[in-house]
Formats: structure tokens, sequence, C-alpha cells
């Protein structure tokens, strides 16, 4: 009984890390790189998901509650679940340590990403614009606080689909494994290009 809920809970957590959480990613990454085209162009952007109808619940439903499950269940899964030595490759072992590092940088990231933005706007502390941004990247040390967190929130996401894809049985093969490896890295390199362009052009 134990173990199919633990089975039940494993499968969960990977679904939700692509489907909503991973679809989200892919959306905000968009939506923030249209500051690279000019502040205008960003603020139409950003407030047109801030007219969204039911944007509060669709934010509940679609980000924070599975996003939560996902990081509570990935953190259970980083200090309990054995480690995977001599069952994988030389190179598998590191993308495996990757991913639980890059979880809890992303979780300690998000955590204040979340509070700088979204809460403080919540509170009326600030405004959601270039501006916001502009001011929070002023600084250097934020800067580079963000390159981390961003850069980890990406890899974290492109090896994960590595590992979806095993879980759910669509690459069982050695071959389309390693195809998958190929793909995934360009996901990364994708990703970050994007994000580091974003946070540049907020500077
Ligand atoms: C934007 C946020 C996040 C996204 C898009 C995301 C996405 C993913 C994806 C796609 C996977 C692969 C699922 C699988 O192996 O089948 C994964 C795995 C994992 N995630 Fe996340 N994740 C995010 C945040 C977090 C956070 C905050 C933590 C907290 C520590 C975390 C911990 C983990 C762990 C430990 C795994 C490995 C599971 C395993 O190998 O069994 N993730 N994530």
């Amino acid at each position: 009984m134990a173990g199919s809920r633990d089975f039940f809970n494993r499968r969960l957590h990977s679904l939700l890390g692509v489907i909503p959480v991973g679809l989200f990613l892919l959306v905000h990454l968009t939506v923030n790189h249209f500051a690279t085209r000019g502040a205008g162009s960003f603020n139409k952007a950003v407030n047109f998901m801030e007219n969204l109808p039911f944007l509060i619940v669709l934010e509940f439903l679609l980000i924070y509650l599975p996003l939560l499950f996902h990081a509570i269940y990935g953190l259970y899964i980083v200090f309990t679940a054995k480690n995977n030595v001599g069952r994988l490759s030389y190179f598998r072992n590191w993308m495996f340590l990757l991913q639980r590092v890059t979880g809890v940088i992303t979780l300690i990231f998000l955590a204040w990403h979340v509070w700088e933005t979204r809460i403080r706007y919540a509170l009326g502390q600030t405004e959601l614009n270039y501006d916001m941004m502009h001011d929070i990247l002023s600084s250097p040390v934020m800067v580079v606080i963000y390159l981390i967190g961003v850069l980890s929130t990406v890899f974290h996401f492109a090896n994960g689909l590595w590992s979806f894809m095993v879980s759910w049985g669509l690459t069982v093969s050695p071959r389309s494994q390693r195809v998958s490896t190929y793909f995934t890295m360009i996901v990364f390199l994708a990703l970050a290009i994007i994000s580091v362009r974003t946070i540049f052009a907020f500077i």
C-alpha cells in the first residue's frame, strides 16, 4: 500500500514538473523576453497576462499548488532517495546529482523571486512593470543572483525532461536516451540564451 502511494506520488511529482510547472516556465520566459524589444513591449505583454480572467485562480491551480507539491516532494526525494552510484553512467550520475542541487537552488531563488515581485505587488509595495525589474537589477549582486537562479531553473527543467521521458517510458533504449541527451542539452542552451538576454535587457 505504502509502495503504491509512493509510486503515485513519484508519478505526480514527475508529471507536475512538466505539466503545468514546466509549461508555465516556458510562457514566463517568453513573456519576459519581450524586454529585449524595449520597456513598452514588455509592459504590454505583462499587462496582457495581468488582465487574464480569473488570474488568481489560474495562478493557484496552474502554478502555486503544483509547484508547491513538486518542491515539497522534491525536497523529500533530495534528502531520502538512495543514490544511483554504479547503476548509471558517470555522466548520468553527475546529471542526477545536478538535478537535485539545482532543485534546491531553484527553490531558494523562486521563494525570493516570488516575494520580491508577486507578493510585494499584492501588498501594493511595487508595480509589476519594466521599471520594477530595472530597479532590482540595478545592483550587480542581484544580477549575479538572478543569473545563478535562472540558469539553475532552466537546467533543472531541461535535464528533468530527460528523466521525465525515461520515467514515462518514452525513451527506453540506450540509443533513444542518447538522442534525448542531445535534445535536452539543446533545450537547456536555447533557454539559457533567452534568459540571459532577458536579464541584460533590464539593465
Ligand atoms: C520552475 C520550477 C521547476 C520545474 C519546471 C521543475 C521541473 C522538473 C522536471 C521536469 C523534473 C523531471 C521529472 C522526472 O524525473 O520524471 C524534475 C525533477 C525533480 N525536481 Fe523539479 N522542477 C522545478 C522546481 C523544483 C524545486 C523547487 C525542487 C525542490 C527541491 C525540485 C526538485 C526536483 C527533484 C528532486 C527532481 C528529481 C526527481 C527524480 O529524479 O526522481 N524541483 N523537476
